[in-house]
């Protein structure tokens, strides 16, 4: 069965056709980088026209690198939440309306769902129990699984999501946007030892917090600004500290949940999954199977949506026309 995906929840438009949930034949995204990068981040509105503007044509690309018509599509599966509102309602009313013309049954998907479903776009066919770190703009969760579609919530960030920081943090170094890709090339050639940044362990809670991390940044900044301390440090030496400051904690934590639970599989999701320390640390120091999404399948993507649409199909879940946005949809 082939499901047409349509994800419109922040600032990227993207439509793609994935066949029984795990062969993508098509995933089309139009980034919108270029146009808020002279923002320095998303500005809602401009998003939301953007996307007007965008999703129709997105639409088609999508239908066509599939070589597939409209009497091919079985199912739309389109992001409801979460998200900003403006940005949803272009993909769900478009889905709507497509829907309606071409009488096909409409799917609703949880954005972060989404996430999670990237991992069933490859192979090998991730397995159950599995502990799943989400890792986004908007979120940072550690989940455990025990079945399909069941999600149990262990941590969540009390402040600043992941890719929030790594955005921040960027914006304090004037990196420029988005943030989690400039710090990545950065840290590159810095060191990361020159520096030590705080991590929030909290305890023996699986929960985060970047915010102090993140302010412990802009502490060293301003030191160095007015040549208090730090001046010999260069911003490739903090990202690369800042990096591995965050990446320690995710994985250290993910690790913990695995032995805790006694769990092997371990799934890496979200925007902030592409970051290749995180892959590398958790690969290495988590004993288990750990799997993540090949780059374009972690940020955000239809792909990902037609995916996790095709597993609600299935499991029987169906939306209607009164289908309404849900910007602070949570997964649990
Ligand atoms: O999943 P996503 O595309 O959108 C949301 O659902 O939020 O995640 C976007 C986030 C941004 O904060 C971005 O800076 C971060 O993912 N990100 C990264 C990397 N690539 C994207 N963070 C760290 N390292 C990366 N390579
Ligand atoms: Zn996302």
């Amino acid at each position: 069965m082939h499901v047409l995906g349509i994800e419109t929840s922040c600032d990227e438009t993207a439509a793609a056709v994935v066949s029984d949930g795990r062969r993508v034949r098509s995933n089309v995204v139009a980034s919108q980088i270029d146009v808020h990068a002279a923002f320095g981040g998303v500005v809602p509105e401009v998003a939301s026209r953007q996307h007007v503007l965008a999703i129709i044509p997105i639409v088609r690309r999508a239908l066509a690198e599939a070589s597939l018509g409209w009497p091919d599509i079985g199912a739309i599966a389109v992001t409801a939440g979460p998200g900003l509102a403006g940005s949803l309602l272009v993909g769900v009313n478009a889905a709507k309306t497509l829907a309606f013309a071409f009488d096909l049954p409409l799917v609703a998907v949880n954005h972060l769902e989404g996430h999670v479903a990237a991992n069933w776009l490859v192979e090998p066919e991730p397995e159950f129990p599995l502990v799943c770190l989400i890792v986004s703009g908007g979120h940072s969760d550690l989940i455990l699984m025990t079945a399909p579609l069941t999600y149990r919530l262990l941590g969540r960030t009390r402040d600043d999501a992941a890719g929030e920081a790594f955005d921040k943090v960027a914006r304090i170094l004037e990196l420029g946007y988005p943030g989690g890709p400039a710090i990545q090339r950065a840290a590159a050639s810095g060191d990361p030892a020159r520096l030590h940044l705080p991590r929030a362990w909290l305890g023996d809670s699986y929960d985060f917090s970047f915010s102090g991390l993140k302010t412990a940044v802009l502490r060293v900044v301003e030191s160095r600004a007015a040549g208090e301390a730090y001046t010999d440090l260069t911003n490739a030496d903090i990202a690369a500290s800042f990096q591995e400051a965050v990446v320690d904690v995710l994985v250290t934590k993910t690790r913990r949940a695995t032995e805790e639970f006694g769990i092997r599989q371990v799934l890496l999701a979200g925007g902030v999954a592409a970051n290749a320390l995180l892959r590398q640390w958790a690969k290495q120091r988590i004993p288990g199977p750990v799997q993540y999404p090949p780059l374009q399948y972690c940020t955000d993507n239809a792909a990902m949506i037609a995916a996790a649409g095709y597993f609600r199909f299935q499991a029987g879940e169906r939306a209607d026309l009164s289908l309404d946005v849900a910007p602070n949809l949570a997964l649990v």
